[in-house]
């Protein structure tokens, strides 16, 4: 008689970090998100290309409610992103976004204008968060420059810190 064999219990399927269901959204009569269905998991790496003005950053202003979708659901790390701002505010702590046009605090260092929300919105400390974003200037370049302030960095810069 061999002895019983257990089977491995099933490991839970992770939920996405972000996931879409039929998200539609209106600017007046104009359509700018049709049926939008998307799951990203933890750890994917995915690019949303289009040609201008095909919603891109309208998707991305609705995941982080810098815009409403009227209808459809979005989910972020499990939870759905429901209507009431302040409930939503936990959730959106975690989510990041660069801007593309630049809103930058123009008195700040390029190293204070990383840190910022890391600091005072993530709780993180002082050097971890600027070793985060010394790897980030390093990346782009940016790592002489990290303790100018935003004016300072338009000489001889056509594509780092305008
Ligand atoms: N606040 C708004 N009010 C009215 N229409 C808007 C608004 N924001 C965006 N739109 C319209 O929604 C559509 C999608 O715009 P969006 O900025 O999401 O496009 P995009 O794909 O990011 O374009 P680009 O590649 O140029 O950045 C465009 O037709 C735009 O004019
Ligand atoms: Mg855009």
């Amino acid at each position: 008689m061999s002895p019983a064999r257990k089977t491995p219990a099933a490991e839970p399927a992770e939920a996405p970090v972000i996931q879409l269901k039929g998200v539609n959204k209106f600017f007046g009569t104009f359509q700018a998100l049709r049926n939008i269905d998307l799951q990203v998991k933890k750890g994917e790496r995915i690019v949303i290309c289009g040609p201008s003005g095909s919603g891109k950053s309208t998707l991305i202003r609705c995941l982080n409610r810098l815009e409403v979708a009227q209808e459809g659901e979005i989910y972020l790390f499990g939870q759905r992103l429901g209507q009431d701002a302040a409930a939503a505010r936990p959730l959106l702590a975690q989510l990041g976004m660069v801007f593309q046009q630049f809103n930058l605090f123009p008195h700040l260092t390029v190293m204070e204008n990383c840190t910022l929300a890391p600091i005072w919105v993530q709780a993180l400390p002082q050097a971890e968060a600027e070793a985060r974003a010394m790897s980030f200037c390093a990346a782009c370049a940016l790592a002489t420059r990290r303790r100018n302030i935003r004016r300072n960095c338009r000489e001889g810069s056509s594509s780092g810190w305008r």
